[in-house]
């Protein structure tokens, strides 16, 4: 994993196929002990803007257990809150930190960051994109099959940030992708045609509004929540156009019997997914949450070069 030595991951698209495979595999080794790296004395900052449960508390333990250490730098407790630039917050970090993850709003300010340290940049979700999350879909999603090859995944709901680094993801990985969005909220057309490009013909990039079409003979159904950060204003006007759109134990008798459910949380129970198909036997989301520990372990110590 030496290419990623010292890298951002701003964006899925930041990886190539082989990368993505190769973080992957580590991952499983990093799972099941078979390789245990060690990224002693780093210090890795988390600079977040927006709530976090998963994403913090993975980076932090993956952080420990490579025998790193964790700064916890939200907006709040940081002069960022009181609008210290971008810039000139990049700048100083860089000299404290040895890698960096971001949780915010613009992509551009994670560019900007990135622009301005010269420390590795993690994205930690922006309104565009969640790598990180994808790593862990992904590597849950070859858990359950043994592989990816030949397999679907289909997303419904929102086509923002998640729908982004899945289809960017499944892409690189080869796997199937089928986007099922209601109208005025599909993916934005400059990652849909990434997407396409990354898939080098290897799989489908498949964007609809009809989500039974896309669902069907599927291998995973995938779901976020309707109205994201930032965006709690829209939440109840946003239910009817997106109700077509839940996952249920309707939609999942259309897919393939041996379909796992996939939700990257927090869940609006009743909204996007059904109580009964989260604790269903069909679920891996539990399994999805953990691998979020492996991956993100996987990706920190290929960036600092521990494994
Ligand atoms: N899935 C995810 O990123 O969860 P958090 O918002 O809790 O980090
Ligand atoms: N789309 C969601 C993902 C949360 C992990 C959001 O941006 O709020």
């Amino acid at each position: 994993m030496d290419s990623l030595k010292g890298r951002n991951l701003l964006s899925m698209a930041d990886l190539t196929s082989t990368e993505l495979h190769g973080l992957l595999a580590l991952a499983a080794q990093l799972k099941d002990g078979t390789k245990r790296p060690k990224c002693l004395n780093k210090v890795l900052g988390l600079v977040f803007s927006k709530a976090s449960t998963r994403t913090r508390v993975s980076f932090s333990v993956a952080m420990y257990q490579l025998g790193g250490q964790v700064l916890d730098l939200n907006a709040g407790v940081t002069q960022i809150g009181r609008g210290e630039p971008t810039a000139d917050t990049a700048r100083v970090l860089d000299r404290y930190l040895d890698i960096v993850a971001i949780r915010t709003f613009a992509q551009s300010e994670i560019e900007e960051f990135a622009e301005y340290a010269s420390i590795p940049v993690i994205n930690a979700l922006t309104d565009l994109e969640h790598p990180c999350q994808i790593l862990a879909d992904l590597l849950t999603l070859k858990e359950a099959f043994g592989t990816l090859e030949n397999l679907t995944m289909s997303y419904l709901g929102d086509g923002n940030n998640v729908a982004h680094s899945l289809m960017l993801g499944c892409a690189l990985a080869g796997v199937h992708i089928r986007v099922a969005t209601p109208d005025g909220y599909a993916p934005n057309p400059t990652v849909v045609k990434q997407a396409i490009e990354l898939s080098q013909g290897r799989s489908e990039v498949i964007i609809t509004t009809d989500p039974k079409a896309a669902v069907e003979a599927s291998h995973a159904l995938y779901t976020d929540v309707w109205a994201s950060m930032g965006e709690e204003a829209e939440a109840e006007s946003r239910i009817p156009k997106f109700q077509p759109y839940q996952i249920n134990q309707a939609m999942l008798d259309l897919a393939n019997e041996q379909a796992i459910v996939l939700h990257c949380l927090p869940a609006h129970r009743g909204e996007e997914i059904t109580h009964d198909v989260m604790e269903s036997s069909q679920s891996r989301i539990w399994d999805q949450a953990e691998n979020r520990l492996h991956a993100q372990k996987a990706l920190l110590a290929a960036i600092l070069s521990a494994a």
